[in-house]
């Protein structure tokens, strides 16, 4: 999401809310279910938001991400998914372009479902991708883990970033920091900030029922990014390649649950 100048605590959910940010969870692991078989190279962004779009339907669901308008003035986004390549590290917007073999794929989806948003990402290698690629792809999705494995009750916001930093940084990766994660709910983006990194304060202590979306995003070069003229890709100011991975969870009395997966 996009940094904000304050950041109070997230809401707690009620059962029947949470039985809602579930159903939006679910539906976005379906679709990035059919994603990920459809991502191969020849294929096109913008064929990939189609088959997005589907599942959607197919599930009653609204798209999340089309014509959010972070701000007034902005040109709202025009995708149901978002898809960045390589250097792009979030918000890239699907289209013509083809995808080639040994491409480093982010998929990042949303839905809807009863009022209630669900939030999560992937990175995918089409075809081959070299040994660089592979390792900042493991470390990205390894890094989501230990970040969820942070975030049980009576803990920090603050505790998630610290730990993702802490094995993160030693590996000679970077952590974006312009961008973060985010409380999550009847709005997509909710207070608070969800950083990927160690901060000055510890942060809001996080209590049964918060529910918030975890995303760090890894470069395998500097921190350092850019947003393209199109208004919407971030990509990294090096132009070193970049991987992403997000999840929705809750924090319930017995740790963190992830809702964006297709579950029991
Ligand atoms: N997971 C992304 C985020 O929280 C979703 C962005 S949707 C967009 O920033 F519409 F803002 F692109
Ligand atoms: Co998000």
């Amino acid at each position: 999401m996009f940094q904000e100048s304050s950041s109070p605590g997230a809401t707690i959910k009620s059962v029947r809310e949470l039985k809602a940010m579930r159903s939006a969870g679910k539906v976005v692991a379906m679709m990035h279910e059919a994603l990920r078989k459809a991502t191969r190279p020849g294929v096109t962004t913008g064929e990939l938001d189609r088959v997005a779009r589907v599942v959607l339907k197919e599930n009653g669901a609204q798209p999340s991400f089309l014509n959010y308008e972070p701000v007034p003035g902005i040109t709202p986004y025009p995708g149901v998914i978002c898809t960045s390549l390589n250097e792009e590290i979030v918000h890239g917007i699907p289209g013509k372009r083809v995808i080639q073999d040994g491409d480093l794929v982010k998929l990042d989806v949303g839905a809807v479902v009863d009022g209630f948003h669900g939030d999560a990402a992937v990175s995918l290698i089409a075809g081959e991708g070299s040994e660089t690629t592979k390792t900042l792809v493991d470390v990205t999705r390894r890094s989501l883990e230990i970040g969820i494995a942070a975030a049980q009750p009576g803990n920090r916001i603050g505790d998630i970033g610290a730990a993702i930093e802490d094995y993160v940084l030693p590996l000679g990766f970077e952590l974006v920091r312009e961008y973060t994660g985010h409380g999550i709910g009847r709005r997509l983006h909710e207070p608070p900030q969800v950083p990927n990194f160690r901060q000055g304060g510890r942060g809001i202590v996080l209590k049964p029922g918060m529910t918030i979306a975890i995303e760090p995003m890894v470069n395998a070069g500097g921190w350092d990014t850019r947003v393209m003229d199109d208004d919407w890709t971030v990509v990294t100011d090096d132009g070193a390649l970049s991987a992403h991975f997000e999840h929705t969870i809750a924090i319930t009395e017995s740790g963190p649950e992830i809702l964006t997966i297709l579950g029991s």
